[in-house]
This record gives C-alpha cells, structure tokens and sequence, in this order.
C-alpha cells in the first residue's frame, strides 16, 4: 500500500501499530525478502509462519534494525498516532520505541541469575547512567530498587517466581525461554516479537507458553507477533497468521483460511499432497498440522 492509500485508509492505519510495505532485502544475489507486506493490528497476536529458510527470522531482524532492507517500509505507530519510521534505525532505538523482541537462538547471560537478566533490561528503561549507580546517587539508588521491583513482579508474570535467583544457564529450556520473554517485557513494549517461544520445549510447557502469550496480549494490552512451527500453538493463540515462502507472502487471513488455503498446503507438503488433502481426504483439513513439524530447523 502507498503511504497516500494509507493516509486515506485513516482509522485502519491508527489501528495498525506495525506496518510494513515493499519490503525487499538481499544478501548478494539472494533475495531474502522480497516486496513483503504484513500489518500488525493494535491488540492483536499476529502469527508469521513458513517452511524453514522462508525468511521469517530475517523479517524480525528487519524490524529490529539488524539488518537494514534495501527498499521498502517499516513503520510503528503509538496509540496517540504519533509514527516512527523503522527503517535504518538501529536496534537500540527501536527497542526505546517500543518494540521487544526474543531470539530462536536463546540469548541470556548464562552466569548471571534469572533475577539480574530481567533487571539489567529494566535498567535500559531508566536515565541514571552506571556512575550514578557506582556512587550510589538517591535517584540512582530509587532507578534500582524501581527496576529491582519490577523484575520480581515480571518474573512472578511469566510463572517464575521461585526461580528468581536461579543462574540463568542451569534453567530449564522451557524456562530460560519464559525468562527471554520476561526480559523482553521489561523494557515496557507495545510490541512483543516472539521468534518460535516453543521450540524445544515439551508439550506441557507449549500449553503453557500459550496461555502466557495470550495473558500478555490480553492482560497487559501487548500486540505480538510469533513466529511459530507448532500448528496446534498457533491456531490456539493467532487472531491472524500471515505466511512466507521463499522470502514472499503467499497467504494472510485468519487460521482457520490459511490452513485451506492451497499455496499454504503446497508450500508444506508439496503440489501432490496439497491435492490429496485438500480435493481428496478430510475436508477440514488439519493439513497444515500434519505438515509442520517437519520444517524444523535451527539457525537464524
Ligand atoms: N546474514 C545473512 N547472510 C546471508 N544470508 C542470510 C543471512 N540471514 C539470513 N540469510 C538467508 O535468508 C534466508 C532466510 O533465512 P531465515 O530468515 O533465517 O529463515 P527462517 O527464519 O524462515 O527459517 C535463508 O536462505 C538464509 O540463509
Ligand atoms: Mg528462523
């Protein structure tokens, strides 16, 4: 969409907090990206799937300004409507404006404990630089017991609170994955970009990753987008889903019209299947779930 056709759009525009449009980003001679559209609703969980390779990661890192597309837009807009183009925008800066984000690579300090992860991300938040700290300013010393507070009311948020003091390393992969997404909500976003919260984790801890992805979004009013391999997760949490293949996207619409949607089916199990699932077997599919797990994978 034009920046004019958005313009005019007028409340659909307000109402959606990430928008982007065009965007294309190459390495060499391959596109990794190409003239992608995707918007994120104010409110909503939005769920960004594709087989392995499709360029999801590489869309989080756009948007995050690790990388820096070659053409295109990324916009976010504040409630009050105020819009902050993204594109360009180092990662720092784009945290401060309200987006936050965890890894599919799990990225915590190790040798520190589960309490200090989360603290030192509130800490960001704050003014009073490390000097103010060392000599133990008032408004410094007010900064940590203010970060020190919010860090225990998060980490009891994300069902940790008795692993407060825990070295983040000796944790289990279902909870250092909580704890990612605790130190992503410390620096107070409007946007949570979750890159696949599940993977590795058991089937209890995905049942619970849902119900704290939706406690997120609901009850602290976050709008999250989730890149996400389990079907049975995201039809359970995504109010819509858009889907890459090939660094493009073949399909946006909500679960359910994604799953029977013909160029999803093929993307996952290839022209052949697609036929006999969705001209030939069980109308209501559950295509997509049969297909999924198998596009699993490492690496961003
Ligand atoms: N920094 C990079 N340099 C070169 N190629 C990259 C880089 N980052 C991603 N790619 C390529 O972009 C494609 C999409 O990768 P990625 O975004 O990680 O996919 P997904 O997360 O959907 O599995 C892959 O072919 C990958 O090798
Ligand atoms: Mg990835």
């Amino acid at each position: 969409m034009s920046a004019a056709m958005a313009e005019a759009a007028g409340k659909t525009a307000a109402d959606t907090v990430v928008s982007v449009s065009g965007l294309t980003l190459r390495f060499g001679g391959l596109v990794c990206l190409s003239d992608v559209e995707l918007a994120l609703r104010r409110g909503e969980i939005l769920a960004v799937i594709g087989p392995n390779g499709a360029g999801k990661t590489s869309l989080f890192n756009s948007l995050t300004g690790v990388y820096v597309p070659q053409e295109g837009s990324i916009t976010l807009t504040d409630p009050d409507g105020a819009r902050h183009p993204l594109l360009g925008r180092k990662t720092h800066v784009v945290n401060r404006l309200g987006m936050a984000r965890t890894f599919q690579n799990i990225r915590l300090f190790g040798a520190l404990t589960a309490l200090e992860n989360v603290k030192i991300a509130a800490e960001t938040r704050q003014k009073s630089g490390p000097l103010g700290i060392m000599f133990g300013l008032p408004h410094a010393r007010r900064n940590e017991r203010e970060s020190d507070r919010r860090a225990h009311e998060l980490l009891d948020f994300v069902g940790m609170a008795d692993k407060l003091n825990e070295l983040a390393a000796s944790l289990s992969y279902g909870e250092q994955r909580r704890l990612e997404i605790a130190r992503a909500l410390a620096t107070d976003p409007q946007v949570l970009l979750l890159d696949e919260p599940a993977a590795g984790t058991n089937p209890t801890e995905k049942l619970e990753l849902a119900e704290l992805i939706k406690h997120i979004n609901r009850e602290l009013g976050i709008s999250v987008l989730l890149i996400e391999h389990d079907m049975r997760l995201v039809m359970s949490v995504a109010d819509r889903v858009t889907v890459l293949n090939f660094g493009k996207v073949i399909a946006s619409g909500t679960p359910s019209e994604v799953q029977r949607n013909r160029a999803v089916v093929e993307a996952y199990l290839g022209a052949e299947m697609a036929h006999e699932v969705l001209d030939g077997g069980d109308a209501d599919g559950g295509a997509v779930e049969g297909g999924v797990p198998a596009a699993r994978g490492e690496g961003e």
